[in-house]
């Protein structure tokens, strides 16, 4: 198929936008009261819990029956590529970020448990990103995908819930509501460099979201970006793992 230059140099245009508007942190200056910090985390986090209980649901229907879903392949490996990528993100931007602001901020701040938590969880997320970018997947394959999403599962909750409570309770108090809305800006920021290819990265951002959840993720980005480059200019790059999200 032979695309016209035009064609070529608006996608590039909707490539830009969309690289521009990666919220790996929320950005809302919708969140009332001084929850910026919070809300945003709780956010994100939803982003990344989600996806570990679908793909499980979706092996053991598979394992139950002991066949690959060929059908689904191509569309479970984007939609585990996308989680592994905003996961190094999220945690990338907490140890460059995040951390070391309330380490300068708070005397005798130590955050050293969540950052060996996050260095617990690297290696067996590296593990599930290999494993399903293999070129023939079989049963024995899928069946080790699902024992490491597991054991993720089961670091990443510990991690997830030790981490709100500490960012609740010790970090946003000593912050005002517009340094929290900066931060949160710079973590945005971060991992927009690290959330390539944005034409799956988005979609599995927002459509792993619902309801009011996905109308204070969404509620920065430009209107053209979520309704008109996401849901359709870009719906051929996704739709693979439509399947698996919210849409
Ligand atoms: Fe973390
Ligand atoms: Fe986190």
């Amino acid at each position: 198929m032979k695309i016209s230059r035009r064609k070529m140099l608006s996608h590039s245009f909707f490539m830009a936008i969309g690289s521009f508007f990666i919220p790996i942190s929320c950005t809302s200056d919708a969140v009332s009261g001084n929850k910026h910090l919070s809300k945003g985390l709780d956010l994100i986090h939803k982003v990344l819990s989600r996806p570990l209980d679908v793909a499980i649901s979706h092996l053991n229907k598979c394992l139950d029956s002991n066949e690959i879903d060929l059908e689904n392949h191509e569309g479970l490996q984007d939609y585990i590529n996308s989680l592994v990528t905003v996961f190094f993100s999220h945690h990338n931007g907490e140890d460059e970020i995040l951390f070391p602001t309330f380490e300068k901020k708070i005397k005798d701040a130590d955050f050293s448990k969540l950052k060996q938590q996050h260095k617990e969880l690297h290696p067996t997320v590296e593990q599930i990103k290999n494993r399903i970018n293999i070129d023939n997947p079989s049963v024995n394959n899928y069946r080790e995908i699902r024992k490491l999403l597991k054991e993720t599962k089961v670091l990443w909750i510990k991690h997830r819930d030790e981490e709100e409570k500490i960012v609740e309770l010790s970090m946003e108090p000593t912050i005002s509501s517009n340094e929290q809305i900066e931060l949160n800006d710079k973590l945005s920021k971060h991992g927009q460099d690290m959330s390539e290819p944005a034409t799956l990265i988005l979609p599995f951002l927002i459509y792993n979201l619902e309801g009011s959840d996905r109308d204070e993720f969404t509620s920065d980005m430009p209107w053209i970006l979520k309704r008109f480059i996401v849901p359709v200019i870009w719906k051929s790059k996704w739709s693979k793992m439509k399947p698996f999200l919210l849409t």
